[in-house]
Order: structure tokens, then C-alpha cells, then sequence
């Protein structure tokens, strides 16, 4: 057994194989320090490789960080979303190496129209460079939303019935999942969101029908190793059952 699930307790089956991070709070972050928003951003990037190289010391299959929803692209003011592209570019630059020390294979999940062809070429970059990695999956969420996705699939699927013979009887879940971005990752099974709001927000709306949702007060940029080793440990100790009846006296149908 990984020494370090020993050390925290954990037994290898209670860890979750996909963790999603809705990285929520730079802003309010930023606020309470009498900062800009930028400034929260940027520590918001300082405290993602930590959790990233964390979870895949553990043994966690597949990390999804939601970075940018398509909805924030459209709705956020415009010098606010160029810095953020800004620090995405940087950040996809410097932290190349660290994909690959940490033997990572990163992908993005997100749609590419509306995106700068910068902020584009890193992240085919840091795909391409770490293709043959074989640890953790990582995918940034980066023009995101789980409507928009489940959309692309749709429409993919139904030009597969118009112009390759495809059945409408063959659509099932697992063609459906086939096309989604998440397409060969497993499905996440812990869910996390900082900075107290209990909302989805149209992420993996698909991906996370049996997912375990814990929330947490700390705001992103406060989002340390101890924090997520609490997710992980109350994970540990839910009871899952995806919808069948309890198999242990006491437990809770779901
Ligand atoms: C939410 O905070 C955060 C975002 C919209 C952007 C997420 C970006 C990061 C965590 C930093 C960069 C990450 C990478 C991978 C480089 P908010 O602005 O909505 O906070 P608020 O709700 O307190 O205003």
C-alpha cells in the first residue's frame, strides 16, 4: 500500500479514482486583503500545483480543475478575463516542466471558439509534450460548461447517424460518454468546491451524477495539502451505494 494513504489513514479503496475542484474565492480572497482581483487570480495559480502534485502522490487516477467557465468568458469584464488569459498563458508555460516531473498527462476540457489562439497553443503544447506520460490525467477546465459539452456530443453523435450509418438505436450511455471531453477519464467521484457557495455552477453535469460534493469555507488561494487531506478522509467515511438499497445496518439509501 502507498505509504502516504498509510500515513493519512486512508485505505486505497476509499480513495476517490477522479477528483473535480470548483476553484471558487480569488475574488473575495483578493478583497478581504485590500488586493485586485488579478492578485487573487495569481495566488489562486500559486495554490493549484501543490493539491495537483498531492493528489497524484496519493495515487488518484484523474484531477479536473475548473478554471474559466464558458459563462465567465462572457459575463466577466473584459480587462478581467484578458488577464486571466494572461496568467493561463504564463502559467501553461511555466508549469510545462512540472507536468512532466510529476509524470502527468494533461488535457483540456472546454470548447476552443472564443479562446485566444495564445493561451490555444500552450494547451495543445502541454498536451502534446505529455501524451506518453503514464500518471495522473490532469484536464483544465478552461471555457467550460457542462451544457455546452453534452451539446458538442449531441451534435457530433447525430452527424455520426446523418453520415456514417450510426443506429439511433446504438446511442447509448457509454457512446454518449465517448464523446464527451472527459472521454477516457473515470468518473469523478469526489467533488470539491471552495468558498462556501453549494452550486454546480454547469460543471461535468454528466460526469458527476454519483459524485460526493464536499464544500469548504476556505477560499481558493487558502486551498492547502491539510484542507484537501480533510476531503479526502470525509470522503473516506461517506457510504455510497448508486441507488441500491444499504448493505450495512444503519446505511442510507441515495
Ligand atoms: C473563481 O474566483 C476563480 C476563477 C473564475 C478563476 C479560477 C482561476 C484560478 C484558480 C487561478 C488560475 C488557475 C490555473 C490553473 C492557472 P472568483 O473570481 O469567482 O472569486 P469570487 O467568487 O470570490 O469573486
Amino acid at each position: 500500500m502507498n505509504d502516504s494513504l498509510q500515513q493519512l489513514g486512508l485505505p486505497p479503496e476509499a480513495l476517490p479514482r477522479h477528483v473535480a475542484i470548483v476553484m471558487d474565492g480569488n475574488g473575495r480572497w483578493a478583497q478581504a486583503q485590500g488586493k485586485s482581483r488579478t492578485v487573487g487570480h495569481a495566488r489562486g495559480a500559486e495554490a493549484v500545483l501543490p493539491i495537483v502534485a498531492e493528489c497524484a502522490r496519493l495515487g488518484v487516477q484523474a484531477v479536473s480543475l475548473y478554471a474559466l467557465s464558458t459563462e465567465n468568458l462572457l459575463r466577466r469584464p473584459d480587462d478581467e478575463v484578458g488577464a486571466l488569459m494572461g496568467l493561463y498563458e504564463q502559467y501553461l508555460v511555466s508549469e510545462r516542466q512540472q507536468l512532466l516531473d510529476n509524470n502527468l498527462r494533461f488535457r483540456h476540457i472546454g470548447r476552443r471558439e472564443g479562446m485566444p489562439q495564445a493561451v490555444l497553443a500552450e494547451l495543445d503544447r502541454n498536451t502534446e509534450t505529455t501524451r506518453d506520460n503514464t500518471g495522473m490525467q490532469l484536464a483544465l477546465a478552461l471555457n467550460y460548461g457542462s451544457r455546452q459539452e453534452i451539446t458538442d456530443a449531441v451534435r457530433n453523435i447525430a452527424n455520426q447517424v446523418k453520415t456514417s450509418n450510426l443506429s439511433p438505436d446504438a446511442v447509448d450511455e457509454q457512446l454518449i460518454e465517448n464523446h464527451l471531453y472527459t472521454a477516457g477519464m473515470p468518473e469523478p467521484d469526489l467533488l470539491i468546491r471552495t468558498a462556501g457557495e453549494q452550486r454546480i455552477s454547469n460543471f461535468l453535469l454528466w460526469q458527476i451524477s454519483y459524485a460526493e460534493i464536499w464544500v469548504t469555507d476556505t477560499l481558493w488561494p487558502d486551498f492547502d495539502v491539510a484542507v484537501l487531506h480533510r476531503a479526502l478522509l470525509d470522503f473516506a467515511r461517506r457510504r455510497r451505494n448508486f441507488g441500491a438499497a444499504p448493505t450495512a445496518p444503519g446505511g442510507v439509501v441515495t
